[in-house]
């Protein structure tokens, strides 16, 4: 995408993405990340499929772009009990009614940016989020070297709770993750000691089952592997389509 020019006085506004803005939404996420999503997950953004989304434009801008993206967040309600980071949320997380807000993708048109696009895109994840009773916090994974990312998370109260270690492949090459989650809705991190010792034992418990698997997969030498996140559903890179790194409706990187 030609990146456009901002006005002097921009004037950014927030609504929901919908099915007219597809075009400019898939080229936004080629342009912001190194994967590829496939266009199923383009599909669920626009049409509203178990993804919330929500869009910036510029009123500001001429020819017909006024209600052009130039930024963008997806995300995506999950049960609590069934996500990567059950284990960080105090007791109640084990009652099966309990959901998390998993965000998706977030990125801003490289001209637009440090304006505070993604910050009010965030903002607006936090607000819908906040709104669903049930809902105890927000979570997302982003790629070890994006520091404007993890500055902007920081800056929004978001907890780096882990380092996931090769969390990433991408054309070839592993990557390590970090794992934000923002509280909301009374929801907090363990901290009687039974709840913390619970945590480290599932922490290393998961830790082990990622090098045995490691070893299992060195032994059973099969093809390598991209992880696409949140899923944490395998993609083989050796399959039918040639992938360098693509994702069904997963991450921020
Ligand atoms: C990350 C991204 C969404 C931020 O969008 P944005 O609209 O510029 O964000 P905001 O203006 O709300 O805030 C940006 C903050 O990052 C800071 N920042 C920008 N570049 C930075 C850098 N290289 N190092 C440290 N901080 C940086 C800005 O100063 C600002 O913080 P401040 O308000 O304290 O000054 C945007 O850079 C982007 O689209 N990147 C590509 C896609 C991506 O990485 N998405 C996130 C995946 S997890």
């Amino acid at each position: 995408m030609v990146n456009p020019k901002v006005s002097r006085h921009p004037t950014i506004c927030y609504r929901p993405i919908r099915p007219s803005d597809l075009m400019i939404l898939q080229q936004l996420h080629a342009d912001a990340f190194p994967i590829r999503y496939e266009s199923e997950f383009f599909q669920n953004v626009v049409n509203a499929r178990d993804i919330v989304s929500w869009g910036a434009v510029d009123r500001s801008r001429p020819n017909g772009h006024s209600d052009e993206l130039i930024g963008f967040v997806t995300a995506r309600i999950v049960q609590a009990n069934e996500s990567e980071i059950g284990d960080l949320l105090s007791y109640d997380s084990a009652k099966s009614d309990q959901t998390l807000v998993y965000i998706l993708t977030l990125g801003v048109v490289d001209t637009y940016r440090n304006l505070g696009i993604a910050s009010s895109l965030i903002s607006e994840v936090i607000k819908y989020a906040s709104n669903i009773p049930t809902c105890r916090a927000l979570y997302l994974h982003v790629i070890s070297y994006n520091i404007p990312a993890i500055h902007l998370y920081k800056k929004m109260s978001f907890k780096c709770v882990r380092r996931l270690h090769g969390f990433y492949l991408i054309n070839g090459q592993h990557y390590d993750s970090y794992l934000f989650v923002y509280y909301i809705n009374g929801g907090r991190s363990p901290c009687s000691p039974l709840e913390l010792v619970t945590v480290a034992v599932s922490y290393m418990r998961r830790g082990l089952n990622s090098v045995a698997a490691r070893l299992r997969k060195n032994e059973e030498k099969w093809p390598k592997w991209a992880k696409c996140k949140e899923s944490r559903r395998l993609v083989g890179t050796q399959g039918r389509r040639n992938l360098t790194a693509e994702c069904t409706g997963c991450e921020c990187v």
